[in-house]
């Protein structure tokens, strides 16, 4: 079984990442043949500044390895070491229809948002395909925003099938309900576009300060919540402690008396211990960067060879060859 996903170097990873894709991805290393990248071509449609870029980019490699991610199991590369997926984004865009690309959800936000919308946005899905297709992928941990994507590119799959001849194999997404979507700050989803982030690695004060700034209704500490469960602090301490300490907070929280600021220290304590190890791997790793390059320079390596395979067999099977 082959196992892929990625992410984009855009910014700090959060809680919302880490449980939402690259927790699930980093238990899936145990499972089959595992492909994780950092997705570098994707971060050009939104993000255009190159030394940000470059450092987002050893930002996500750092995160992924301090956060479990084992070279020895997993297949770890930047996206765009693997440039053949540009070459098979462009047979697969050829079989794609405008109007499936129309109904994306990525684009459609920015554009009803009136940010400007680049070609590279359009067609990201396509790219995302290639991404996927091009490794024979079988399953695609990811969070509840990327279904739509994973579903494209099995629509854009079996239609190059249809066409071709038997190419590809057909990838399915593996999306955990219990943290399809994490919560933000606000109660929306948690996003770096919308600000409302909980970062993994950062500075203690001011993420301590972010967890005891998260906004809770006016009810007195005394009174009973029997809506606890719906509560923000608790859906992540949830997430974050154990199934014991986060029933007994949900409990104490539903019968009264427990008020929102021990509600939210705990969170923070339980926050801040749960990485504790990933902190102190991930400060080793910066220490040493040749390492972390020579990571993702062998994973090319045995990344590209595979791809080579696959975008050949597409080359033959649609004439190019
Ligand atoms: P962001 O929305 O912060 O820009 P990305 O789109 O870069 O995050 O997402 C990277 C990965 O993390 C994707 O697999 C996505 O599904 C997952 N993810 C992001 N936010 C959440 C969330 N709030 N809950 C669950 N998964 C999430
Ligand atoms: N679009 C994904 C995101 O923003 C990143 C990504 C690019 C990806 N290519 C992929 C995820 C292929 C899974 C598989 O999170």
């Amino acid at each position: 079984m082959r196992i892929l996903s990625g992410i984009q170097p855009s910014g700090a990873l959060h809680l919302g990442n880490y449980f939402g894709m690259m927790r699930p991805a980093i238990e899936l290393q145990e499972k089959g043949e595992a492909l994780y990248f950092i997705a570098d071509y994707h971060s050009m449609t939104s993000l255009f500044d190159a030394e940000q870029r470059r450092k987002n980019t050893l930002d996500v490699a750092l995160d992924f390895l301090a956060c479990g991610l084992d070279p020895k199991k997993s297949i770890f590369f930047k996206q765009s070491d693997v440039p053949e997926v540009t070459e098979l984004s462009w047979l697969l865009s050829t079989l794609t229809p405008m109007s499936l690309l129309e109904k994306g959800h990525s684009f459609k936000d920015k554009s009803a948002k009136g940010i400007p919308v680049n070609h590279g946005l359009f067609a990201y899905p396509v790219l995302m395909a290639a991404d996927i297709l091009i490794y024979d992928s079988n399953i695609v941990p990811v969070g509840r925003d990327q279904k739509q994507h994973v579903e494209m590119t099995r629509d854009i799959a079996i239609k190059f099938n249809e066409q071709y001849g038997r190419t590809f194999v057909i990838p399915e997404p593996q999306i955990r309900d219990e943290v399809a979507l994490v919560p933000g700050t606000d109660g929306q989803k948690m996003s770096k576009s919308y600000g409302n982030t909980i970062e993994i690695f950062g500075d203690e004060k001011a993420l301590r300060k972010k967890i005891m700034g998260i906004q809770m209704d006016s009810r007195q500490p005394a009174e009973p919540k029997p809506d606890a469960e719906k509560n923000l602090a608790v859906q992540l301490l949830k997430l974050i402690a154990s199934t014991k300490v986060g029933t007994d907070f949900e409990n104490r929280l539903r019968a009264g008396g427990l008020g929102y600021g021990d509600l939210k220290k705990a969170l923070f304590e339980n926050y801040w211990n749960y990485f504790a190890d990933a902190r102190a791997k991930r400060a080793e790793l910066s220490a040493n960067l040749d390492y972390v390059n020579s990571v993702l320079a062998d994973g090319a390596t045995k990344a590209r060879a595979l791809a080579q395979k696959v975008l050949k067999r597409a080359r033959k099977n649609c004439g190019l060859e």
